[in-house]
């Protein structure tokens, strides 16, 4: 690939030449009537535990002379009142010495990247603070790994993703909990737009396209109309494929976690971006399961049968349903899913069909050999199954094959037949299998009628 410049870190003007800044339009938001100064907020929305360590912070950064503020995602969710979970802190000064003062006065764990200006500290009553040296970035070429430099706050807020993401509050003496807006982040949340901060930001770091629609669907917003096309020249131009797989399945998983992973899916079929993700999956016959599959785990939750879940996978068996296991196959090692996991797919997409199949023609076959055929899937693939099922009537025998397996267990189990006098082998196996399969299909109720089917079972077998 050529390399293309869009400006080297000493070279900052090319860069800002070819940066042209997206800024808010149509703005009838009066935010005359919002005050600018969140403290309260921040007080009553954060935990005690993160209050004190932002206390700490702001007298170790202010004996250190240091600026000290909370930025980024943080500052969006306190705005919108949601909770918040992780605290990114921006020191104008040297970050990574103010998180080593941070560490040792409470006696946390450090860990620190000093070719980004970075550290972590981790607290021993577990809250976690990402602490940064305001910096900038600079991208040799498309979709690489940024030069970082260290630079001012807004310069630190212009190389973000979306203006909602790169909103600060100030944690100083004489303006602490003052919101630091230089790009209109705060209207887009009020308006419900996700807005890029110019013309490359999708070119420089083309995961962002993938957080754009992400943010879109988590907080029910829209992306700005610029935004939006740029989204789909980066698309035209298949931005997507030239990011790493790796950085591509953090990114996809974080979406699988979504509240609503499929609306975010169908987004990327609809904006063409599906095939650097999935190559050779047809969405066609996967976008009806992804407008239906969030709706059927709450119905599966709601019946008590779902636990324990892992969600994302729910969501990945639900994109490949419908492909080959060649292709799936090479989807799964494209992105280096561990051999348990590629296992569990290929359970799933071997048997998924013939259940739904059988579960709508109940009449050739027994609720213990549906038991069977259920339990060939992992759990995550109940979901999809559940979307086939478009009558009442196969939904409610499904529901029963689920309870029958997990509540109508024999109730004798290999101790009792140790106690009638059989030896530990290959047998028990066997009659216990018999046993769940006949308790199953309702021709055992009663631990004597179970007493009476495993004696003759045994005499038999003993006979022959
Ligand atoms: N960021 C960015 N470009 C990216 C990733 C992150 O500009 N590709 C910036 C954004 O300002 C973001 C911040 O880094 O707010 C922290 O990133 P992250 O923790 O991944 O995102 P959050 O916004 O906190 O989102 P989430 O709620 O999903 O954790």
């Amino acid at each position: 690939m050529a390399t293309v410049r869009y400006g080297g870190h000493y070279n900052q003007p090319n860069l800002n030449q070819m940066k042209m800044q997206i800024t808010t339009t149509n703005v009838n938001i009066d935010s005359r009537n919002r005050p600018n100064n969140i403290r309260e907020l921040m007080c009553c929305s954060l935990s005690a535990d993160f209050c004190e360590v932002l206390e700490r912070a702001r007298k170790i950064a202010a004996g250190m002379g240091y600026k000290l503020y909370v930025a980024g995602g943080v500052v969006r969710d306190l705005l919108l009142g949601i909770e918040c979970l992780d605290i990114d802190l921006v020191v104008e000064g040297d970050g990574i010495e103010l998180a080593q003062a941070l560490s040792k006065e409470y006696n946390g764990r450090l860990r620190l990247h000093p070719k980004f200006g970075t550290a972590k500290v981790v607290f021993p009553n577990g809250v976690q603070v990402d602490v940064a040296t305001a910096r900038v970035e600079f991208y040799q070429y498309p979709a690489a790994m940024p030069q970082v430099e260290t630079s001012s706050l807004q310069q630190d807020l212009y190389r973000r993703d979306f203006s909602i993401n790169a909103m600060a509050v100030s944690l100083n003496e004489g303006s602490f909990g003052d919101v630091v807006d230089f790009f209109g982040g705060r209207a887009d949340l009020e308006r419900g737009m996700v807005r890029v901060l110019h013309n490359l930001s999708f070119i420089e770091d083309p995961i962002r396209i993938l957080r754009a629609l992400r943010f879109e669907k988590r907080f029910h917003m829209n992306l700005e109309a610029q935004t939006l096309k740029l989204v789909q020249e980066a698309a035209n131009i298949k931005m997507l494929s030239r990011v790493p797989n790796e950085r591509i399945w953090e990114e996809l998983k974080h979406i699988f976690r979504e509240p609503r992973p499929g609306e975010v899916l169908v987004r990327l079929i609809d904006l063409n971006l599906w095939d650097c993700l999935f190559p050779g999956v047809v969405p066609k016959q996967v976008r009806q399961v992804l407008t239906q599959v969030s709706h059927s785990v709450k119905l599966l939750r709601s019946w008590n049968l779902l636990e324990p879940l892992e969600g994302w996978l729910v969501y990945f068996l639900a994109v490949l349903h419908d492909t080959d296991w060649t292709n799936a196959g090479e989807i799964c090692r494209r992105y280096n899913l561990s051999k348990r996991y590629t296992i569990r797919v290929a359970a799933a997409l071997g048997n998924w069909r013939r259940l739904v199949n059988n579960l709508q023609e109940p009449l050739a076959i027994t609720c213990s050999e549906l038991a069977r055929q259920v339990m060939l899937l992992p759990r995550e693939a109940y979901p999809l199954v559940l979307c086939y099922l478009n009558d009442s009537a196969s939904r409610r025998r499904f529901r029963k094959v689920l309870s029958s397996i997990s509540c109508n267990k024999p109730l004798i189990k290999g101790e009792e037949l140790r106690k009638l006098g059989y030896k530990p082998g290959p047998l028990y196996k066997k009659v216990l299998n018999g046993l769940w399969q006949a308790r199953l299909d309702g021709d055992l109720r009663t631990k004597q009628e179970e007493l009476s089917y495993v004696q003759e079972y045994l005499t038999k077998y003993e006979g022959r």
